[in-house]
């Protein structure tokens, strides 16, 4: 069975990936995509969920956390 982690206002998301860097954001480039970017949240803080709204910044900020937005980029 998976483990379901709750997390609360002001605690970190990410406690353990990529931890040495600053932001964790990672970049796929797609062939076909309508959009030349679109960033995904990894936060669970965006207003526009499942888009980034840039709250990732404001979350890392006040918790201490590295998270970042999943980049899909148009080749
Ligand atoms: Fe969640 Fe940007 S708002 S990763």
């Amino acid at each position: 069975s998976a483990t379901v982690v709750v997390r609360a206002e002001g605690q970190t998301i990410n406690p353990e990936i990529r931890k040495t860097e600053e932001k964790v954001v990672d970049s796929i480039v797609v062939t076909e995509l309508s959009k030349p970017l679109t960033a995904y949240c990894r936060c669970w803080r965006s207003k526009t969920f499942p888009l980034c709204d840039g709250s990732h910044v404001k979350h890392n900020k006040a918790t201490g956390d590295n998270v970042g937005p999943l980049l899909l980029k148009k080749q």
